[in-house]
């Protein structure tokens, strides 16, 4: 339906690129607005450039493995967005590496990140609350935090992504008599620019392809693939659901090929 949104706002928190551009392209479609929340930069300025040209999308820059910038974006998000009904959570980074090699480094960027999102989730289910219209959260958590693949060793990821599909639950029940759904995603390999930083530069495509196999369905996910879903758990079409941690992955919790 093109009017879905009309008059309500997300916020994509990682929505710069990937499946959170998506998802905020599908409800700016659809008559909504967003705002973006990315690291400052060209890339950021850019997304919401493209979003403006279909509708309302605002900009709020943070790198959210900084502190104060969370701080900084939580206080314009209260001043500026506490309207929005609609969140995604899709700020993330995945870079495989075997458990033994493990630094303290490696392993508090991802809890780092959930950090981030667990305070900037309070911030906008505060104005959720005030503005008592209700909301839906959607949550990108991971296949990886299901079941681990040997090709792509994650341990720290995955438990970082095992915590998201926790809060989900958590989130769904102490929301719910607020009329706040929170339900996740979970998504196998997904062709996005996440993996421009896991394979060399020229071999994306082809490792990606390589990875097609694993997916009962014969393919790796889009980025459109992953927004109809999540499009789909914001909307009033999922107004029973909530507490769902959605496979959106070609298949592969379902078995083995
Ligand atoms: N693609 C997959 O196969 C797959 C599979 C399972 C789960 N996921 C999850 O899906 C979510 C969305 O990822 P995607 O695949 O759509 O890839 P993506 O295009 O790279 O999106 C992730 C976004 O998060 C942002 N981000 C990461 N660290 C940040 C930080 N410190 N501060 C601000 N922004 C930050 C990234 O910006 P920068 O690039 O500037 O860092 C990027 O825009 C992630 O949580 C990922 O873990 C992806």
């Amino acid at each position: 339906m093109a009017s879905e949104f009309e008059g309500k706002k997300l916020v994509a928190i990682g929505g710069a690129s990937g499946m959170g551009l998506k998802t905020a392209q599908n409800v700016i479609e659809k008559g909504g607005s967003a705002v973006i929340i990315g690291r400052p930069g060209r890339k950021l300025d850019d997304a919401v450039a493209n979003l403006s040209r279909s509708g309302s999308a605002w900009s709020i820059a943070a790198d959210l493995t900084k502190w104060d910038q969370v701080v900084e974006a939580q206080r314009q998000l209260a001043q500026n967005h506490s309207d929005a009904t609609l969140l995604v959570n899709s700020a993330g980074f995945f870079l495989p590496k075997p458990f033994v090699d493990h630094e303290v480094v490696d392993y508090d960027s991802y809890h780092d990140l959930n950090r981030s999102t667990f305070f900037l989730t309070q911030t906008v289910v505060r104005g959720m609350i005030d503005g008592g219209r209700g909301g839906a959260i959607v949550n990108v958590g991971s296949m990886w935090a299901h079941q681990a693949l040997a090709a792509t060793p994650s341990s720290a990821y995955s438990m970082a992504k095992a915590g998201l599909h926790a809060l989900t639950h958590n989130l769904a029940i102490e929301l719910a008599d607020k009329g706040i759904r929170v339900n996740a995603v979970a998504p196998a390999v997904t062709d996005t620019p996440l993996y421009e930083k896991v394979f060399p530069a020229g071999q994306v495509q082809g490792s990606l392809e390589q990875l097609s196999g694993l997916h009962p369905l014969g393919r790796i996910g889009t980025p459109q693939d992953l927004a109809s879903a999540i499009t789909f758990l914001l909307s009033s079409d999922s107004d029973w659901t909530t507490g769902a941690i959605l496979n959106v992955d070609g298949g592969v919790m379902a078995g083995r090929n």
